[in-house]
């Protein structure tokens, strides 16, 4: 049966749906006609990411998406998330979960308790409601301080943080239920999300100062924040300052339906682990330029001593994804820059 038939017939679950990219994906998936639950406990999300996906979507959409407000790690609210449409959940696309590196040293049990607990909880409610395939949100600090590049998915995931760690975990727990239950998974590693949707009613709307670089030099772009602090002018990068893979987040939310429709397409037992970025890494001095140069508004920085924790550079091979699933990033840091300044332009305090 074809992909679309498929998940005609079943709906999809989305953990995290109301976040940066649990959002974008959401409104993929409606465009394309899917029925979906969105399970999200609004910690580090809005529910008016919801309402402003459905303003984007088609008029009937709303019919079809279901929003469960509970906590990935609760039996009883994923029960709840699992039974609220008519039909059953063929899939799940795990985004719940905790992100910031700094805060993951700082608070590790948290860490493991959200994004390691959670996946836990989740593939028991998964098992419970007979469901089988998962696409789960990982992360590119897997590949801690690599030396190679590009990276491919078979490079080392050496444990530099607990972020990174529980992600990895997380990933090995589903993997495990390959073999044990023959389910469908995918991982995927996402290297630097950025951007918004062309609309600029949906993107990134981080709690507090953004330790992001994007999104503070959006907020310093829209007079929020005075200047951008660059951490480290002195890596061995080619113009000193950090170099990151940054993939505009509407490529990474395609990235997620075509691993579904891939998923939903396999017969049996499947376990991928797939990069998702474009394959050409940009510096921090880069990125400001660009970002300057597509939106006329100059960013003022001061340089500063390099960040604990972070890496000189890091820099996806995207031809696991290229290959499996046809799928390439097509978007360019312009318009990255120019979809994000959209957003914040016209969002100065995000959904708030
Ligand atoms: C990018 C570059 C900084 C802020 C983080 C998470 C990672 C992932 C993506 C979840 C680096 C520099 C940054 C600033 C700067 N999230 N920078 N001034 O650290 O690559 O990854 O977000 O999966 O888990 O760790 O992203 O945007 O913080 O930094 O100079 O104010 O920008 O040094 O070189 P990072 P980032």
């Amino acid at each position: 049966m074809s992909p679309s038939a498929v998940t005609a017939m079943a709906a999809l679950l989305l953990t995290g749906g109301a976040g940066f990219i649990g959002s974008h994906t959401l409104l993929v998936l409606l465009q394309a006609g899917h029925e979906l639950v969105v399970l999200d406990n609004f910690a580090n999300s809005s529910p008016i990411a919801l309402d402003r996906v459905l303003e984007l979507a088609s008029p009937d959409a709303a019919g079809r998406l279901h929003r469960v407000e509970g906590d990935v790690r609760s039996a009883a609210d994923l029960d709840r998330a699992f039974t609220a449409p008519a039909k059953p959940i063929a899939g799940v696309v795990h985004f719940a979960g905790l992100k910031a590196v700094r805060e993951s040293v700082e608070q590790p049990l948290l860490y493991w308790d959200v994004n390691l607990g959670g996946t836990r909880a989740l593939a028991e409610a998964m098992g419970r409601h007979h469901c089988d395939l998962v696409v789960f949100s990982s992360t590119a600090t897997v590949y801690g301080e690599p030396q190679e590049f590009p990276l491919t998915e078979a490079m080392p995931t050496p444990p530099v943080h607990p972020y990174a760690q529980t992600k990895l975990a997380a990933e090995q727990m589903l993997a495990s239920l390959v073999r044990s239950e023959g389910w469908r998974v995918a991982s995927l590693r996402y290297f630097n999300p950025v951007g918004a949707h062309p609309s600029g009613r949906i993107g990134e709307d981080p709690s507090g100062i953004p330790n992001n670089l994007f999104p503070y030099i959006t907020q310093v772009a829209a007079g929020r924040l005075e200047h951008l602090r660059v951490f480290g002018e002195d890596y061995p990068t080619r113009d000193g300052s950090g170099e990151r893979d940054y993939i505009h987040v509407m490529d990474l939310a395609e990235a997620h339906v075509a691993t579904l429709d891939h998923l939903m397409q396999q017969p049996g037992p499947t376990q991928i682990t797939l990069n998702l970025g474009t394959g050409e890494a940009r510096s921090v001095l880069e990125v400001v330029h660009a970002f300057e140069q597509a939106t006329d508004i100059a960013i003022p920085y001061e340089v500063l001593p390099r960040r604990a924790g972070d890496v000189p550079k890091l820099e996806a091979s995207p031809e696991s994804a290229a290959k499996l699933l046809g799928w390439r990033a097509s978007r360019s840091l312009e318009q990255m820059c120019r979809d994000g300044w959209a957003w914040q332009q016209a969002n100065p305090n995000g959904y708030r």
